[in-house]
């Protein structure tokens, strides 16, 4: 039995670190265990220009503790006004790592987003020329399709055009939860890639709602049926270097959690790897943990790998903090609903 493994130091490829006081209370979370990270632009306002991403990466050094390491790997909001010259600049000086895109009103803080793909057009096709990966949440937003089939219908009627008229485009599908998903990506052979996140590999739709409602586990994209989930975990334990972690873990305060319109998201920053560690584990793969959280995406973004490793120990079950404290109000850390017996030592 294996109860020791060390593998390069993990990526993060879909953070949230927010702002100001929970900024400074998430980023040691991250720190702790990941090397690099892809920083979401959702912020209010959103970080649209390369000089909202210079000053916003500033900050997030600011409220690095000392000793700790991590480089933040920026992007930006794609709008309809993004200027792609400004973009193609951000790229060329090595600051902005990726462009995101929300559909309008898909998820917390996507009213900038696009809601008219042909005014991205120009952007699109200078970040075909330039090598700029474009990360995409991957729903509609149409108030008649259903939010278990968002994603699917996302697939075929916004992703799937938007890539034929874009050759050479290169896209992460962000946090995918569906069958639809999984399979879309596999088609491809050069310009896809997916993130899968911890909670989506542990969690369907019935944590959310069956014997009282979960606040914690409500997310965007939702969590589907366990088939969906199945597939995701097959996908992230292949070995195939398409997939990647990408926790989106993105806290919000308890009391914005715990009420008749609670925000969405699952804070997943403290214990991702235990939970990664222990679904690969669960499925006999922890030989393709290292791909799915250290190799697979530096290669997708064409980024050398960290050099530096961690090695993980199984045992007795870990404890982990219920919450964590930010200067805005409590946190809860996702709480899998099974003992964890890996641990980052
Ligand atoms: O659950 C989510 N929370 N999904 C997203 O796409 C955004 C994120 C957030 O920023 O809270
Ligand atoms: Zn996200």
């Amino acid at each position: 039995m294996t109860d020791s493994i060390t593998i390069r130091r993990p990526d993060d490829w879909h953070l949230h670190l927010r702002d100001g006081a929970m900024l400074q209370a998430v980023l040691p979370e991250t720190a702790r265990h990941f090397g690099r990270a892809i920083i979401m632009p959702n912020l209010v306002p959103p970080v649209v220009t390369g000089a909202h991403a210079a000053a916003y990466r500033e900050r997030i050094m600011a409220a690095l503790p000392e000793g700790m390491t991590f480089e933040p790997l920026m992007t930006l909001y794609l709008t309809e006004d993004t200027d792609p010259e400004d973009l193609a600049a951000a790229h060329a000086s090595g600051l902005v790592k990726a462009v995101k895109l929300y559909p309008a009103g898909a998820t917390t803080n996507s009213h900038s987003g696009v809601r008219n793909f042909d005014n991205v057009r120009p952007v699109l096709e200078k970040m075909a020329e330039i090598g700029l990966p474009l990360c995409v949440h991957g729903e509609v937003t149409d108030a008649e399709i259903d939010i278990f089939d968002r994603e699917a219908v996302f697939i075929d009627r916004v992703l799937d055009p938007i890539r034929q008229a874009t050759p050479g485009l290169r896209v992460v599908m962000e946090h995918i939860t569906t069958r639809d998903g999984v399979q879309y990506v596999a088609a491809d052979e050069t310009d896809l890639g997916a993130t899968i996140t911890a909670h989506h590999l542990i969690i369907n739709r019935n944590h959310i709602l069956v014997g009282g409602i979960k606040p914690h586990y409500y997310c965007l994209p939702v969590a589907k049926r366990e088939e969906h989930r199945l597939e995701l975990l097959k996908a992230a334990t292949s070995g195939d270097a398409r997939y990647f972690l990408g926790t989106d873990s993105a806290p919000h305060t308890d009391d914005n959690k715990e009420m008749a319109c609670g925000c969405a998201g699952c804070f997943t920053a403290t214990n991702t790897m235990s939970l990664v560690a222990e679904m690969f584990d669960r499925e006999s793969a922890l030989d393709k943990l290292e791909g799915f959280v250290s190799l697979n995406g530096p290669g997708f973004y064409g980024l050398p790998v960290n050099e530096s490793s961690i090695t993980l120990t199984k045992g007795d079950p870990v404890e982990y903090p219920s919450k964590i404290e930010s200067g805005d109000g409590p946190v809860t850390v996702f709480d899998p609903g099974f003992p964890l017996h890996w641990r980052v030592v």
